[in-house]
């Protein structure tokens, strides 16, 4: 019997800021895997949410005049906004400072803390307030002190923290990931992991003084503590759940995918496991790990300036626009890079030309000359094969150049057959009528599969493409799916005059 339920989270961003491309990338694939999972008739349960705990984000609340509390009250409204603009159907949205999360976070210390999991020392070290990662010596060392990614410079701390033993674990998730119990999307990403936990995973720092971190879950036992951020979010993948007292969550849980960027791939692939583990509960069954966007071969950053505002594309585009390019120009499990003219270009040849005219031209000529009425409209005969098995392997960029091949070949077909010239033989030729059908009833077949298999991708698309074929008499209104942009290129039908 296949299971019913499917359950698939994403990274929680930290809400220090306004939502980015990087985010928006975790959502979009979780959002078409999900999709595709409801289409498969599966119950789909599809967690966001925001991160908002943490010195990174009081530092921030402080620079604004703000509590900490009142800081992040402002700002998660944002990403919620966003996750609606880009049209993803997530079922839950937790914010980690939900009484409810919290409190379960508190219980599952107390877990770790029964199973002997738990000691106190003595932290002497760095830490990246940018990363709220705790440093080794080595890659202080290695960095000259400065975080590569947030060009700021370690902290030396030293102070009384508790540790989890997440060193007993290493042999477990060694195992785990090298049998595929829980897997790592793409491969090589896990053996770039397990190249780092060669020597053994190292015991983490799970809490600090309220001297240094003041903002965050409170230790049970310890008021002199709070709980390290990362502790507090991962765990929001099953408190989403409502773990541990809502029954419900054992429906759920393990999840069958968990999305994440390869910077904070080491934290679920390593802290997570162990926590899960630790809490005897089986461990999720992927980690789909994507890779990071650039902006015109660049890291985005303010300082260069060129970071690119997703809600400046999502306004002038829309969200179809949005997920095509970033799902299919941006490759699944590696880094990808954004430029306006990639994006016009998309827009406007794959999106205007290639399928938006494709469909315009099909219901125009059925307009035309049938009045707008299709015949049988014949089963659909393209091997999907390719296409499912790009999805079943979470490569959604090979999967959509999969339809545009079907897209393309149409329009060759069309290009070939000439509808308009089998319409002008009519008078004469008796079997014309009956070809011009038969032409016109194929082409509607097809792009009704088109419809089908953009479902998990660009899901108002596909209502389009059925509202304008499935009933089989075209509407009256068929308005042009992808008119024309072009704002930061030049528009190739203006003749320069000069
Ligand atoms: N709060 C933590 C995650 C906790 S999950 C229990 C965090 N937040 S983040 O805001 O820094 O990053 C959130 C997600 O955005 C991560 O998956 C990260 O990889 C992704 N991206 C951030 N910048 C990115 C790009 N430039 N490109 C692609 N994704 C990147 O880490």
């Amino acid at each position: 019997m296949t299971k019913k339920h499917a359950y698939i989270t994403t990274a929680i961003p930290y809400v220090n800021g306004q939502p980015h491309i990087g985010h928006a990338l975790d959502y979009l694939l979780a959002d078409a895997w999900a999709r595709y999972q409801r289409q498969l008739g599966k119950v789909v349960r599809f967690q966001t949410g925001v991160d908002e705990h943490g010195n990174k984000i009081a530092a921030k609340a402080a620079e604004q005049g703000l509590a900490p509390q009142a800081y992040v009250d402002s700002m998660y409204g944002n990403f919620l906004e966003f996750i609606q603009k880009l049209e993803v159907d997530s079922t839950d949205f937790i914010r980690t400072t939900d009484i409810k999360h919290k409190a379960a976070v508190q219980y599952i210390w107390q877990q770790l803390e029964a199973a002997g999991l738990l000691y106190k020392g003595s932290y002497e070290g760095w830490y990246c307030q940018g990363c709220e990662a705790f440093i080794t010596d080595k890659e202080a060392a290695e960095n000259n002190g400065i975080c590569p990614d947030h060009k700021t410079a370690y902290q030396r701390l030293s102070e009384e923290n508790y540790y989890f033993k997440a060193s007993a674990f290493t042999l477990e998730i060694t195992k785990a990931l090298e049998s595929g119990k829980m897997k790592i999307i793409p491969e090589f990403r896990k053996k770039e992991f397990l190249e780092l936990i060669k020597d053994g995973l190292a015991d983490v720092s799970v809490s600090r003084p309220t001297k240094s971190l003041s903002w965050g879950v409170p230790v049970p036992s310890d008021p002199s503590q709070v709980m390290y951020v990362w502790l507090d979010a991962l765990s929001n993948y099953i408190t989403v759940l409502g773990y541990p007292n809502d029954p419900l969550w054992k429906e759920f849980w393990p999840a069958d995918v968990q999305v994440v960027g390869k910077d904070i791939l080491r934290f679920h692939a390593g802290i997570w496991p162990a926590m899960l583990m630790a809490l005897d509960l089986p461990l999720p069954k992927a980690l789909l790990v994507h890779g990071h966007i650039t902006s015109g071969g660049a890291k985005m950053s303010k300082s260069v300036g060129n970071v690119v505002d997703p809600v400046e594309i999502l306004d002038h585009f829309g969200p179809e626009a949005f997920r095509y390019f970033f799902l299919r120009h941006v490759p699944t499990l590696d880094d990808g890079d954004f430029t306006w003219e990639r994006f016009e270009a998309a827009y406007n040849g794959e999106l205007g030309n290639d399928l938006g005219n494709l469909v315009q031209r099909v219901a125009a000529m059925t307009m035309r000359y049938q009045a707008g009425v299709l015949s049988d409209i014949p089963p659909n005969r393209h091997d999907m094969g390719p296409y499912r098995a790009a999805l079943e392997t979470f490569e959604f960029n090979r999967a959509l150049d999969e339809v545009w091949g079907i897209v393309r070949a149409l329009n060759q077909y069309l290009d070939r057959v000439k509808p308009w010239e089998v319409a002008k033989n009519r008078q004469t030729d008796v079997e014309a009528e009956a070809h011009l059908a038969e032409i016109l009833s194929h082409a509607a077949g097809t792009l009704l599969q088109v419809a089908e298999l953009l479902v998990p991708f660009l899901p108002s698309t596909a209502r389009a493409i059925q509202t304008i074929f499935a009933s089989g008499v075209i509407p009256a209104d068929v308005q042009p799916l992808f008119p024309k942009i072009y704002l930061h290129t030049e528009d190739p039908r203006t003749t320069k005059q000069s």
